[in-house]
């Protein structure tokens, strides 16, 4: 049986890319995001290319109702979700004090709030059927505190958090959740959060496509968890972290989140 795949923030950067090695797997899959024009362009380069059937659902995931909505039109559609995939999401440069509510609370809303109601109902159905995975992009940035990205950087500690908690709560279920921490990739993330003038931006140059392969198989492993798409200088600095004093990393994450003035 072609497993589905629900794959959220799929019109553009890692998620895209998820899609694409998902229905290269022969995989169908429902896509997720706010631009409909992009997740229709996708759909007809996997229906074409792999044969397989991809489902459109445009949704704006900062919405309360977002998670609910999505898991009811699949209901009704009959469509049942083999793998869960968790990867919208979205930064937001600039102090905490200046950034606007609404910018910080959308951000929120993406990253936090639609991650964890679309968990909370889809998990419970794969746990009946003793099977499903479920995997949540955090991002190494969940590794420290982020001056200048605060918010954005607790978002991700809380997806980082979560999803081992609950990767231990699902063990020998059959069903399994995994988080991947990705590096710095080369999407439309940088220019979306302001990060131009960052040190951070000059960063954000990894190849979004390996970071799904490695994502993707992580998942179908059943992994706790993974970080892809950092050289290994950067690999050695963040299993560095839990030693170093903590005032050393902040001025490191300030030094790349804060704009030279
Ligand atoms: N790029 C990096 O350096 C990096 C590093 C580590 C982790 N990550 C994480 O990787 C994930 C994917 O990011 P990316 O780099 O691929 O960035 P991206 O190219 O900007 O893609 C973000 C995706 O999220 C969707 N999205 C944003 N707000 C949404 C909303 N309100 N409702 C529905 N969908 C929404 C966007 O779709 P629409 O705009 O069409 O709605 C888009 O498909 C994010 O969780 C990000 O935090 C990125």
């Amino acid at each position: 049986m072609r497993k589905v795949a629900l794959i959220t923030g799929a019109s553009s950067g890692l998620g895209r890319e998820l899609a694409r090695v998902h229905a290269s797997h022969g995989g169908d899959l429902v896509l997720v995001a706010r631009r409909t024009d992009r997740l229709q362009e996708l759909k007809e380069e996997l229906e074409t290319t792999h044969r397989v059937e991809v489902f459109v659902l445009s949704q704006d995931l900062s919405h309360p109702t977002a998670a609910r909505m999505i898991y009811d039109t699949l209901q009704a559609e009959g469509i049942q979700i083999d793998y869960l995939i968790n990867n919208a999401g979205l930064g937001g440069q600039g102090s905490f004090a200046e950034r606007t509510m609404d910018e910080d609370m959308n951000l929120l809303s993406v990253d936090i709030i639609a991650l964890t109601r679309l968990t909370k109902l889809f998990l419970p159905d794969f746990l009946k059927r003793k099977s499903g995975r479920i995997l949540n992009v955090s991002s190494t940035a969940s590794l420290t505190p982020g001056p200048y990205q605060a918010t954005y950087f607790a978002a991700k500690a809380y997806v980082t958090s979560l999803s081992e908690a609950l990767w231990m709560e699902t063990r020998g279920t059959g069903v399994t959740v995994t988080c991947v921490l990705p590096g710095g990739l080369s999407t439309e993330f940088g220019a979306q959060a302001g990060l131009e003038g960052t040190g951070l931006a000059q960063a954000l140059i990894q190849s979004p496509y390996k970071v799904a392969i490695d994502s993707y198989q992580a998942m179908l492993r059943g992994k706790r968890r993974i970080i892809s798409g950092v050289t290994w200088s950067q690999r050695l600095a963040l299993k560095m972290i839990p030693f170093m004093p903590k005032i050393l990393i902040l001025v490191a994450a300030l030094g790349l989140n804060k704009k030279e003035a």
